[in-house]
């Protein structure tokens, strides 16, 4: 992916989104001005990945203010529609920790609020890249292998799902510019392929080998030895290291933990959620039945069968080989609990 594609943009008037829901077959980008196109946006995962939601959040602030001042809201409304905001997707922390930084500077005026959403920008870019470093020096001491590596990931974590580079995709990155990797299994990542249309696009424009393959294969290819390690984001992660992800993450694990291979998550500490004891007490996204029961609009299952359509799982920390965040790698499994180590 060219650097200069950004998937949350300020524009300086308003937000320019990438339209995830159109690659990778178009590259459009959609303009949002006010409350409800944003809300919309997020819901619909126009732009999606916690920390790229983070970062839409936090600009939305400021486009909460400016169409106040335009249609003349009170100071309570302006709160309302950034709580909105703040509400629009339920499982990742990322997008509620932004709007209340952001929201913080209200007080201090647009100037302010601005800032403070650039700020977050460009920390989870700074942070991405540390945590890339971080990953692949684990990964390469950990696995010990005199050869490239070969990882699986699942879901999109990439330069479209942050403010920059990647959590999961970016340590991938990272094995790749070293010159030690030599193949990514990408789950296509159901019901709405983000790692068939999103994370191969992205390892496409890298040149980064890679095969797609179905959720389902993901168990095998594990099983059969074909990977020495998965790598994922995360939506939030509680303070015993338990994992929310896209669902499908848990089914990884396990494989992950009966192959003895390391299962790593890399996220950024704003993904780390401190006042969330363990993944019971994570808020699980529900989407519409109608995600797993169509395809390309037209109806799969038989009329009449109901869906059930959980957009993450949450993985057991004890599962957790290592976290990578910005600040280095926790052996959660061993013990290393994040909400030991990151207060
Ligand atoms: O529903 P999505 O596409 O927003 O889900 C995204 C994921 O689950 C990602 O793995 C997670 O947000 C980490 S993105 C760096």
């Amino acid at each position: 992916m060219p650097q200069e594609l950004r998937a949350v943009h300020w524009t300086g008037s308003g937000l320019a989104l990438i339209d995830q829901t159109r690659l990778p077959h178009r590259t459009e980008t959609v303009d949002v001005r006010d409350v409800d196109t944003l809300v919309d946006a997020i819901r619909r995962l126009v732009v999606r990945g916690a920390p790229a939601i983070g970062a839409a959040g936090g600009y939305g602030v400021a486009l909460a203010l400016l169409q106040g001042e335009r249609e003349g809201w009170t100071d309570g409304e302006v709160l309302r529609a950034i709580s909105r905001i703040r509400g629009a997707r339920p499982t990742a922390v990322n997008l509620m920790v932004s709007v209340d930084r952001v929201a913080a500077r209200l007080p201090h005026g647009l100037t302010a609020v601005l800032a403070e959403a650039a700020a977050i920008q460009r920390e989870d870019v700074e942070a991405n890249r540390s945590m890339g470093a971080y990953g692949a020096d684990w990964l390469i001491e950990r696995v010990a292998v005199d050869r490239p590596l070969r990882v699986l990931t699942h879901c999109n974590t990439g330069a479209l799902a942050t403010a920059g580079w990647g959590t999961a995709l970016g340590v991938i990155r990272e094995l790749h510019a070293r010159g030690r990797l030599e193949i990514v299994y990408a789950d296509e990542t159901r019901p709405l392929l983000q790692g068939s249309r999103l994370t191969a696009w992205e390892l496409t424009q890298e040149g980064i080998p890679h095969y797609v393959q179905a959720d389902g294969a993901a168990a095998g290819t594990i099983l059969r030895g074909a990977v020495d390690a998965a790598i994922v984001g995360a939506d939030r992660i509680a303070a015993n290291g338990d994992t929310a992800n896209k669902v499908g993450t848990v089914g990884v694990a396990l494989a992950c933990s009966y192959a003895r291979i390391p299962f790593l998550v890399a996220a950024p500490t704003t993904t780390v959620d401190l006042s969330t004891a363990t993944g019971d007490d994570i808020h699980i996204e529900l989407r519409d039945q109608t995600e797993v029961l169509e395809w390309g609009g037209l109806r799969t299952a038989p009329a009449g069968s109901p869906g059930h359509n959980p957009a993450f799982d949450v993985t057991p920390g004890r599962l957790v080989t290592g976290l990578v965040t910005e600040r280095g790698v926790l052996e959660v499994s061993t013990g290393e609990l994040p909400g030991q180590r990151l207060r």
